[in-house]
């Protein structure tokens, strides 16, 4: 028997196109099972959530052969594909082949037996995308990341790559990561005793973006309409079930859009990825639905289904004052909202996703276009169940000189932004963008409940071990 061509358990459970052929399957072992005649190996090779089932005869390939093929082996099995006699599946394959790659000591393979809590399974990140609820979310994750893209294409916004190193703070908010090739050991002074930058790799301060906002103004003042989609950090000491301090962001940004425009943007966006969802990563949501959520399909329907209320900040602190809640957080107008606030609206009043709009420029970024009350700027977040914010955006202030007041109102050093007021310099116009946190959508898509679950490798304080 020459090798056949490996192929992919989902396309051979795709189709009848491979029955009552000889084919060749690689994977890991989930389980193997059987008695003494005859062996089940119910083999995942990564490519769908579903097993393909490998019936092996004892008698032609021994005892002392098959002994290691135990659970989180890695095999090749070639055998001839057939119509299942038994019950859980349609096909199965005969083997007739087997070789062994690579063993999996039972004793000591962490995943040796099913039912580990995630908090362990966070412990295990080079090992947990074997089990199916990761697989399931790293699919469901790659295909959020090529439904972004298609979105953006089809639409015709340019995906822009902003840098990950940057000399400004978009956000002005969080703290950010410093990068330098100085020796901390044995840091360079200035007379006054500061850090001497100048001998730095950049000749400057530099640290890792918190967003590629700023740059994505830029290319939109010039393209139109672009997105960024990339890595993000914030070194904020946030210990939560929603925070990273390493995530990736998404940020359209759209020449000639007021925050109607961008609000119908967002909201055709989020549904349109979920709709997306649906239609492509069925067995995954299925299995997510069925092992850790059993309303999350129906959650994505109604949300994909629904409109998204849209109201002021101010209609929202009224509604959140006049709850009879007892927060955590106290409300009052001009409060930056906590999470508890934002899902009260969303899960107990309206039960939709919300838009809430011009917020107190208090609390938000420099950069958002203030409303005529001098007190409020067209900033729209978007709120979802059991996600809190999900999405961030505004329309821009495109004035130069109410622009510049801003950044002099809240001292940011003009030296490092001087060529982004240069476009409102130049051939100004009315801009807004938002951006979307990946992970937050995930967490929506997926129903996991843990931000640390739907990224592969999460980065948290004091956590940067994989
Ligand atoms: O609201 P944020 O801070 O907005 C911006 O960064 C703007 N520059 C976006 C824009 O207008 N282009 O962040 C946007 C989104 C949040 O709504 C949230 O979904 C996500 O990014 N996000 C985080 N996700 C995970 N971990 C964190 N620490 C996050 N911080 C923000
Ligand atoms: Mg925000």
């Amino acid at each position: 028997m020459g090798k056949l061509q490996r192929i992919k358990i989902v396309e051979i459970l795709a189709s009848d196109a491979f029955l009552s052929e000889q084919i060749n399957v690689r994977g890991w072992v989930r389980t193997r099972r059987g008695n003494k005649h005859i062996s089940f190996i119910a083999l995942n090779d990564g490519s769908t959530i579903k097993n393909l089932q490998i019936v092996v005869d004892i008698a032609t390939f021994g005892d002392d052969f098959l002994k290691p093929i135990t659970t989180g082996a890695c095999v090749s099995i070639t055998g001839l594909l057939v119509a299942s006699q038994g019950q859980g599946q349609t096909v199965e394959l005969q083997a007739l082949e087997i070789e062994i790659y690579g063993t999996a000591d039972a004793e000591t393979y962490p995943l040796q037996k099913k039912g580990h809590s995630l908090e362990f399974l966070r412990e295990i990140a080079h090992l947990r995308p074997r089990t199916n609820t990761f697989s399931a979310v790293l699919r469901i994750r790659h295909a959020m990341a090529f439904a972004i893209h298609q979105y953006f294409n089809e639409k015709g916004f340019f995906y822009l790559h902003t840098p990950i190193i940057t000399g400004s703070d978009a956000e002005g908010a969080g703290a950010m990561f410093q990068v330098t090739t100085l020796d901390l050991n044995d840091m360079p002074k200035t007379p006054e005793g500061k850090v001497n930058y100048d001998n730095d790799f950049f000749g400057k301060p530099t640290n890792l973006t918190v967003s590629g906002q700023l740059e994505g103004e830029l290319g939109a003042l010039a393209l139109g309409n672009i997105y960024t989609f990339g890595p993000t950090f914030r070194a904020e000491n946030s210990n939560t079930p929603r925070h990273l301090a390493e995530f990736w962001m998404i940020e359209p940004e759209a020449a000639f859009y007021d925050i109607h425009d961008n609000m119908d943007l967002a909201e055709d966006f989020l549904k349109s990825l979920i709709r997306y969802a649906l239609d492509h990563c069925a067995d995954d949501l299925d299995f997510l639905n069925s092992m850790w959520d059993n309303e999350l399909i129906d959650r994505l329907k109604f949300v994909a289904e629904n409109d998204f209320v849209r109201l002021s900040y101010t209609e929202g602190i009224d509604i959140l004052v006049h709850s009879g809640e007892k927060f955590e957080f106290p409300v009052s107008w001009g409060v930056d909202l906590q999470s508890e606030h934002e899902r009260y609206l969303v899960e107990k009043h309206f039960k939709k996703p919300v838009i809430l709009t011009d917020y107190p420029k208090e609390i938000k970024a420099f950069y958002m276009k203030q409303n005529e009350d001098g007190k409020t700027v067209r900033a729209m977040d978007v709120l979802f169940p059991r996600i809190g914010e999900i999405i961030g955006g505004s329309q821009r202030e495109e004035n130069y000189d109410r622009l510049l007041d801003r950044i002099n109102e809240l001292n940011i050093p003009m030296k490092d932004l001087w060529w982004y007021l240069e476009t409102r310099k130049f051939g100004t116009a009315p801009h807004a963008g938002f951006g979307l946190g990946f992970e937050r959508l995930l967490l929506f898509v997926t129903g996991m409940g843990n931000i640390r679950d739907v990224i592969p490798f999460p980065r948290t304080p004091k956590n940067a071990e994989f």
